[in-house]
């Protein structure tokens, strides 16, 4: 595990969403354009990129309605990964939340995505649902279920 003494939380702004695209792109088989991310910024949407020693090394984006907030975004890029940037970048999430008053959290992830639903399992969300053929699969053929999880507050 990295020592995270020296991470660095800031904001996600519009200045910073082109460099968080590169991330983006490396992370998602089927990524944001530029366009939907710089729609998620400000408003009713938050989120924070993160860096060690100047480098950026992940993000997260959320949106908050009426006491409920989802988690839209979070990545690290795939050479940094396994390292506990991604705990550290949910658990910031959780912290806005209850800055926010959330009451409950959501998200949604691929049925496949295993990592990243170790990620979430291990700071408590639950499966609540799954929609089935969700996602058109990685592979290009064919679709993949999402698995819908909440934690409460
Ligand atoms: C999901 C993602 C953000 C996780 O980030 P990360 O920095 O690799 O995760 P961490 O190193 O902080 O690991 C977090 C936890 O998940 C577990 N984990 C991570 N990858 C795992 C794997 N392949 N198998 C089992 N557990 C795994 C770790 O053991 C760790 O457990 P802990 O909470 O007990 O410490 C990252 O893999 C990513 O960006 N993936 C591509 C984008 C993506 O899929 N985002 C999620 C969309 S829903």
């Amino acid at each position: 595990m990295t020592k995270l003494d020296k991470a660095l939380f800031k904001p996600i702004t519009q200045d910073i969403v082109e460099q968080l695209m590169l991330i983006e792109l490396a992370c998602h088989p089927h990524p944001w354009t530029e366009k939907t991310f710089r729609s998620c910024i400000d408003g009713r949407y938050f989120g924070d990129y993160l860096t060690m020693d100047n480098t950026i090394v992940g993000f997260y984006v959320g949106e908050h309605v009426a006491g409920e907030s989802t988690l839209m975004d979070i990545c690290v890029p795939p050479e940094l990964q396994g390292k506990g940037y991604g705990k550290a970048l949910l658990l910031k999430f959780i912290e806005q939340c209850k800055t926010l008053n959330t009451e409950k959290m959501f998200l949604e992830v691929r049925a496949k995505n295993i990592s990243a639903q170790m990620l979430y399992i291990n700071q408590g969300f639950t499966e609540i649902a799954r929609r089935t053929g969700y996602y058109p699969s990685n592979s290009g053929f064919g679709y993949e279920d999402a698995i819908v999880m909440s934690k409460k507050l």
